[in-house]
């Protein structure tokens, strides 16, 4: 991902961190499916996408509003895996969903973080989470830019395709174009819920 990309990593709004983390849950459980995973392990991937950035949330704080920061934010969203997986590990949730969070930023070709692991080192629940976290910022508006559509989008993961497993890149590209819509909108969920106050 590229670096000015990464800066605004941690300025979501709380909404926006929730919306990701829905779109993120359900493209890693499609995802599961499309790869033959046990229904309880694409269950756990469901739940991994959900919380798998939460450690932004305390981080955020940090760097809000501040625009002289930006070495120091740099430093901070590396942290946010990590503290993903510290804010969960004594909660009750499994290895797979653990290590799936922990190394989401893990890339194969060892230039991730936050240990730098390479290939199949890397937990295979984290090597589908990657792939999906990616897609679903890149085809979301962000404060920056318009979201990109799928196909721009994937172009952009190919050109970065060594952070990908390729097998995992494989199955995700036919899950993409077999439900092109995916974003959850709430606008249109507002105009519902006004619609059934004003009855
Ligand atoms: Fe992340």
């Amino acid at each position: 991902m590229k670096e000015e990309h990464q800066l605004h990593m941690l300025r979501y709004t709380l909404t926006e961190q929730i919306v990701h983390g829905m779109e993120v849950s359900n493209l890693a459980y499609e995802l599961g499916k499309e790869l033959s995973l046990p229904q309880e392990l694409c269950y756990e991937l469901a739940v991994a996408g959900i919380v798998h950035d939460i450690g932004k949330i305390p981080l955020s704080g940090y760097v809000e509003g501040d625009d002289t920061l930006v070495v120091e934010e740099m430093r901070f969203v590396r942290m946010h895996a990590k503290l993903s997986y510290e804010l969960l590990k004594d909660r009750g949730y499994s290895r797979f969903i653990l290590d799936s969070i922990l190394y989401h930023h893990e890339n194969m070709d060892g230039s991730g973080y936050p240990d730098n692991l390479s290939g199949e080192q890397i937990p295979y629940g984290a090597r589908i989470l990657r792939i999906c976290d990616v897609y679903c910022a890149l085809t979301s508006n962000r404060p920056y830019r318009r979201a990109f559509d799928r196909d721009t989008a994937i172009e952009l993961m190919i050109d970065e395709i060594k952070n990908f497993d390729m097998e995992i890149f494989i199955a995700f590209q036919r899950v993409v174009h077999d439900h092109p819509q995916r974003e959850i909108r709430l606008e249109g969920i507002e105009e519902t819920i006004e619609g059934e106050l004003r009855q």
